[in-house]
């Protein structure tokens, strides 16, 4: 039946979480077994106050998340969703992530609505660098002397402005959503779907366990991983 709804679809827009990524290597936040918010307080290390006022930690949790993303890749499921809007089946991806996979993987139109883990600005001359410096010796310096922090959107910081823009356009559009890996826990990016939904829009929602707007899905897959639900999916269009 979704295969359907993907080829009848004029707009169809991919919303990607954590669970889009777990595939490639890295935790996600949430989930029972390996969520990185089960160990840690997000208001500790991800937090405008952890930035200001908890630095080592701040810089400690960055460094951890920014090694694990450059050595991780995107999975095959992230190069589906590229190939589906190389084929016209997908017009935009709206990502919390901030690994950049889905740029890696071939997909354009990705909209990150919580900034990207790959560039570190300076707080005090706003100068932009790539994040590998910050697993360098002194690398959270900047040459003017400020300090380098992750150009990601922090507990505490509002959406970029923009972003938050494109993601309405698109949903707006929307005849058909497909949530992959997402809790769907954390506003407002968890408006998107419901927005889609609310416009008209077929909802489908793939996620191990359970999310905040299962009861308003036309479809819940939650007993297959998302990288193999794609295979399938893709075989059988
Ligand atoms: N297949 C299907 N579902 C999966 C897979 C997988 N391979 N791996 C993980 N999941 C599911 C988990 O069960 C979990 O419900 O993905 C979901 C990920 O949810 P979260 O960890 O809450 O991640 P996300 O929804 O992206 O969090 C939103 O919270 O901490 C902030 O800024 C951070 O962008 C993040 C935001």
């Amino acid at each position: 039946m979704i295969q359907e709804w993907l080829r009848e679809s004029k707009h169809t827009v991919v919303f990607t979480g954590a669970g889009m990524s777990t595939e490639s290597g890295l935790p996600d936040f949430r989930s029972a077994s390996q969520g990185i918010w089960r160990g840690i307080d997000p208001a500790a290390c991800a937090s405008t106050y952890a930035l200001h006022h908890n630095r080592d930690v701040f810089v400690d949790f960055y460094r951890m998340r920014i090694k694990g993303m450059l050595a991780c890749q995107p999975h095959v499921g992230h190069r589906i969703i590229a190939d589906w809007q190389r084929r016209g089946l997908v017009q935009a991806v709206v990502t919390q992530n901030v690994d950049g996979y889905h740029q890696q993987a071939g997909s354009d139109n990705v909209i990150e609505l919580h900034g990207s883990l790959h560039t570190l600005r300076c707080l005090r001359c706003e100068q932009r660098y790539p994040a590998e410096r910050y697993l360098l010796e002194g690398g959270t310096q900047c040459e003017c002397g400020g300090f380098l922090r992750p150009e990601v959107v922090l507990f505490g910081e509002s959406l970029p402005e923009a972003a938050l823009l494109r993601a309405e356009q698109e949903m707006a559009q929307a005849e058909l959503c497909l949530v992959l890996g997402s809790s769907l826990q954390v506003s407002p990016a968890n408006l998107y779907p419901r927005m889609a939904k609310e416009n008209g829009a077929k909802l489908v929602i793939v996620n191990m366990e359970a999310t905040e707007l299962d009861y308003l899905a036309d479809q819940v897959i939650c007993d297959r991983k998302i990288g193999e639900w794609l295979l399938e999916t893709d075989k059988a269009l």
